[in-house]
């Protein structure tokens, strides 16, 4: 299938799903507080995840680009939502609009719509060094991410096939970009041993991408006939994934998402180190279904909820929510007792 119609057809299936496995943020409960000596109006939501200083944790994350006009509203309505509320937003991959220029203005008018906020390019790792400054430029971005998907491109018959050369590729694109490098999973988490090696090659900040929302492999599976069913549970779901890797690598810049429905989830993410927390599937899925002013109201909701737990466990600042009080239940505790020991 030619690209464009499949970043149509992905925006089609993300609509279509819903949760498609056990969420493990449903496996944290977060200590209820009742003696905080806060006050609502003295509670800030910003943060700072390495060098970049935001005035909330929560952004949207990469989704969609190139695919023509449908694609270039979908992405200045999620700019303009992005603005109108003050959040960074990642675009989705701009390999395509690397290849073929008549796609760049899909991602242009992310910049456009918001000239002055935090803006995230987003490219494959695959890329060359000469595509990622040119990504960059594309967007004036203030962040670069490299997303990691191999088991999206596996499950695709017409993915990619060889990943041989790409940590040394990452490295490279490293050592020649100055803007915080991300690099990110798309629905499958990173596990200890991947932070390990990303640590090695010089990464600072992670975006752990994990399972419990948009799963890539139950929709590319519904795309077509030959089903690959064995995979639409496969990964690390988000809250382990967060545990795994701050475990094996403890001053990355740790950022979250996969599978964040709301507030409280973005919270208990924060809870666990991560600086700031991203959400596709339903920032887009509200969009499309509900229209922009809902999408306002549910960034809105969002910030409410940090909020509310915020002064409950009286952490007037997102760092201060490091750490709170919390208890993991079940298959989640599970995992992270046999997987955070050396
Ligand atoms: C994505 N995602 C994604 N990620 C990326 O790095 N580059 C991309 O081009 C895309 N494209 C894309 C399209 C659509 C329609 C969706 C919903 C998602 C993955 C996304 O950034 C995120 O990692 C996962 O969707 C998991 O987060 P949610 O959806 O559970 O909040």
């Amino acid at each position: 299938m030619e690209r464009a119609k499949r970043k149509i057809s992905h925006i089609e299936e993300v609509i279509k799903q819903g949760q498609t496995t056990l969420n493990s943020f449903d496996e944290m409960e977060v200590i209820h507080q009742s003696l905080t000596h806060l006050n609502w109006d003295q509670v800030s939501l910003r943060t700072q995840c390495g060098e970049l200083s935001l005035s909330s944790p929560l952004f949207i994350n990469a989704m969609t680009g190139g695919g023509g006009k449908k694609t270039e509203e979908i992405n200045r309505n999620l700019a303009a939502a992005a603005k109108t509320k003050n959040i960074a937003m990642a675009v989705g991959s701009q390999m395509s609009a690397l290849k073929d220029e008549t796609e760049k203005k899909t991602y242009e008018v992310v910049r456009k719509e918001n000239p002055n906020g935090v803006v995230i390019a987003n490219i494959g790792s695959e890329a060359s060094v000469d595509q990622a400054l040119r990504a960059i430029d594309m967007l004036e971005a203030n962040a670069l991410q490299i997303h990691l998907n191999v088991m999206q491109e596996l499950i695709m018959p017409e993915g990619d096939r060889d990943f041989s050369e790409r940590l040394k590729n990452i490295e490279q694109i490293r050592e020649h970009v100055s803007i915080p490098l991300i690099i990110k999973e798309v629905g499958f988490g990173i596990s200890k041993e991947s932070a390990k090696m990303l640590k090695e090659i010089g990464i600072q900040y992670i975006d752990v991408g994990g399972k419990g929302g948009t799963s890539f492999s139950v929709i590319e599976n519904n795309r077509r006939d030959e089903h690959l069913q064995s995979f639409n549970t496969w990964g690390i779901p988000t809250l382990i994934s967060l545990k795994e890797v701050s475990f094996a690598y403890p001053d990355v810049n740790l950022i979250a998402s996969g599978g964040v429905r709301h507030g409280l989830d973005g919270v208990k993410a924060l809870i666990l180190g991560a600086r700031m927390f991203g959400i596709a599937g339903p920032m887009i899925r509200t969009l499309m279904e509900d229209g922009f002013d809902s999408l306002l109201t549910k960034i809105d909701s969002i910030h409410d909820e940090i909020k509310i737990a915020m002064v409950t466990l009286g952490a007037d600042h997102i760092s201060k929510l490091n750490n709170s009080p919390h208890v993991l239940y079940g298959r989640t505790k599970e995992w992270i007792e046999q997987r955070t020991k050396n």
